[in-house]
């Protein structure tokens, strides 16, 4: 398929309003994606078709909606290249997804003279669960600091893997903050060879909706992703896994589902997935980032990234060239994804994201759950722009006039 915005967005719902008279804007993707009305479709079957629960009836309306569940599943594996189906762990978000990699394998594994290794650019969802794994166990937590460029210091890194501690590597795969594309297998490849049996766990968070991604080509041991920023619903997202990894990890969540038998003297835990799958899932959301997937692929992820890639260089370039505006981030579209990190001199970012609000454009403003980085930047908050499949050129002009309204009104 061309990549053809305009009947893309036709796509979108949300996207056909209009704000006080001008288009909808909206640069807010890289928090939460918009839902194209294939996923809309695909939720509504269950609601009004296929309402039942799913893994324990034997009627044929809950097979129905088991089937589904399950080919949800199957359709997610074969989006992100994993290896098996059994790999795949459907969760509430990446955050969840992540927690349980900490309780179940971390804070289960390593103790007291074992090393954690994340970075200085990680979301909160990426670093907190780890340095409470730390305060909880003794294991030590280090961080990979960013260089000047926006990009991970790859030396310092070295540095911090020679004493081959470190038996986990939590890293980011695109930064929701700078941008930044990190080179996983050259980074991976650094930490394994200074300890092969090092674990890996990648947080795609910010990855999955925007580029081609192959797991098993990574070679990593978790991955995780999260359904609302890849045009699926809400509630919904994903532990990627090598599925013997799974096999070793008792579960982190307990109750019905999770067992094959239970008694007073013992419980016998159900296979991977099902083991991490407590309780009843998220079914109608199941149905909807099937659906999610499917748009993706029929969009091709090789045109998506193409298409954000030249839709990233218009917008750095033009924000780079803006008065009185500074982007963190590289300007390289070559080593960076759609979102966009700025500030506007002498204007906050919030008095700037209401600002952009009243010209219909919608920006995230804050510390982005990532406030290692900003302390690392020396701000307590910064503007970003976020592009995805249904932004064009036309979003550009819009925001670029709001920051010289905000620079007129504020920065006097
Ligand atoms: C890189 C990254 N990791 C993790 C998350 C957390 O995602 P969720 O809130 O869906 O768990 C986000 C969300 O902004 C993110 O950008």
């Amino acid at each position: 398929m061309t990549f053809d915005v305009a009947t893309i967005r036709k796509q979108y719902p949300t996207l056909q309003q209009e704000v006080d008279g001008r288009r909808l804007v909206y640069l807010d993707s890289a928090a939460s994606s918009q839902t194209p009305e294939a996923v809309l479709d695909a939720m509504d079957v269950y609601y009004r078709r296929l309402r039942a629960n799913v893994e324990r009836g034997v009627y044929r309306l809950s097979e129905e909606a088991t089937g589904r569940y399950e080919a949800a599943r199957a359709r997610l594996a074969r989006f992100v290249g994993a290896p098996s189906p059994d790999g795949v762990v459907f969760t509430r978000n990446v955050t969840e997804a992540i927690n349980l990699v900490a309780y179940s394998w971390v804070r289960r594994r390593l103790g007291p003279g074992d090393a954690v290794l994340t970075t200085a650019m990680e979301h909160h969802a990426n670093f907190v669960p780890w340095w409470h794994a730390a305060q909880d166990t003794g294991v030590e937590l280090r961080i990979v600091p960013v260089r000047e460029d926006f990009h991970l210091d790859v030396e310092a890194m070295e540095a911090l893997l020679a004493d081959g501690k470190v038996r986990f590597l939590a890293l980011g795969h695109v930064s929701n903050v700078l941008g930044t594309i990190n080179p996983l297998r050259e980074l991976i490849a650094l930490a394994r060879a200074a300890n092969p049996e090092v674990v890996v766990l990648v947080d795609g968070a910010q990855a999955v909706p925007h580029l081609p991604v192959d797991v098993a080509a990574l070679d990593v041991d978790f991955y995780g992703i999260t359904g609302h920023k890849m045009l699926g619903p809400t509630g919904i997202g994903a532990l990627i896994a090598k599925p013997e990894r799974l096999e070793q990890m008792p579960p982190f969540l307990t109750g019905g589902s999770m067992i094959l038998d239970v008694s007073a003297e013992q419980v016998v835990w159900n296979h991977p997935p099902h083991r991490f799958e407590a309780g009843t899932p998220m079914i109608a959301e199941a149905f909807g980032l099937h659906a999610a997937c499917d748009v993706l692929d029929e969009l091709g992820m090789h045109e998506v990234r193409a298409h954000e890639r030249g839709l990233v260089a218009t917008f750095v370039d033009a924000l780079v060239a803006a008065d009185g505006v500074t982007v963190y981030g590289p300007t390289d579209p070559d080593q960076r994804s759609g979102a966009i990190s700025f500030a506007v001199d002498g204007v906050h970012p919030h008095d700037l994201g209401a600002m952009l609000d009243s010209y219909g454009v919608c920006i995230r403003v804050g510390h982005h759950c990532a406030k290692p980085l900003m302390r690392w930047l020396g701000v307590n908050a910064t503007a970003r722009a976020s592009l995805y499949v249904y932004n064009d050129v036309d979003d550009l002009a819009p925001l670029l006039e709001g920051i010289e309204a905000a620079r007129r009104f504020f920065a006097r």
